[in-house]
């Protein structure tokens, strides 16, 4: 089956900060976006690339990407903007990769990693790693209400792969409460499978992330 990549895109990047949406912010010299469409399309098991921009910037990112790739405009939530993306992939995609542009060093070993688990029978694939941090539940108050064993968690990354029918189904219950793609699975009771996932897949959420992608790219990758 034909493996497709949707790309999210289209966030303002408040917590970043900045000005420019984040995809667009320069990583030793090339947008984010740009580093993560192309780590997408170096994965020979990736057939189509559809990137989920900010409405008023389609044009401009269709530009910096080239014609190979289709841009479609991104919605209010990320969800909206996935659901946009999946409803652009062709019709014999067959297996998607959901992938954020705000991971811009996630290497190319990762995808193909996904992509062959789900391509393997699994419907729901995820890159996941230990948790450093010990996480408390809260309650509105902020009163801690337990705290979960920490080997028992695990943070995620993307990209998330999974059978596209399974996740067409998932997105028709978009409205529930969950903070990424494999949440909205879960949901509908398909089981989901970890794999081990790379610390460079790290989320660029703050500007302390920019700083430690800008100085791996500087000192440790090729
Ligand atoms: N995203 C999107 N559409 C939205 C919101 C987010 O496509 N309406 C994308 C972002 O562009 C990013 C990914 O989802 O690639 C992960 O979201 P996040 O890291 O939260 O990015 P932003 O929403 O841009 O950042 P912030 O929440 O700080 O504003
Ligand atoms: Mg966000």
């Amino acid at each position: 089956s034909r493996v497709g990549a949707v790309v999210p895109a289209a966030g303002r990047g408040e917590r970043l900060g900045g000005g420019t949406p984040k995809a667009l912010r320069p990583l030793a010299g090339r947008p984010m976006l740009l580093r993560a469409v192309e780590t997408l399309l170096s994965s020979t098991l990736v057939s189509q690339v559809v990137v989920a921009a900010p409405p008023t910037l389609v044009d401009v990112v269709g530009q910096l990407l080239g014609s190979g790739v289709r841009v479609v405009p991104g919605g209010a939530e990320r969800v909206d903007s996935v659901r946009v993306a999946l409803d652009a992939l062709d019709d014999d995609i067959g297996v998607v990769l959901v992938h954020d542009a705000a991971r811009p060093l996630t290497p190319a070993k990762l995808v193909d990693a996904v992509a062959t688990t789900v391509l393997d029978g699994h419907p729901a694939v995820i890159p996941v790693l230990p948790v450093a941090d010990t996480i408390k539940e809260i309650d509105a108050d902020g009163r801690v209400v337990r705290t979960p064993r920490r080997d028992g968690l695990r943070a995620v990354q993307t990209p998330q792969g999974f059978r596209r029918d399974i996740l067409r189904a998932a997105y028709a219950n978009r409205d529930l409460p969950v903070t990424d793609d494999a949440g909205l699975v879960e949901a509908l009771g398909v089981p989901v499978t970890t794999i081990p996932g790379a610390e460079e897949a790290f989320k660029v959420t703050r500007p302390a992330d920019l700083v430690l992608a800008e100085a791996l790219l500087a000192h440790s990758l090729p």
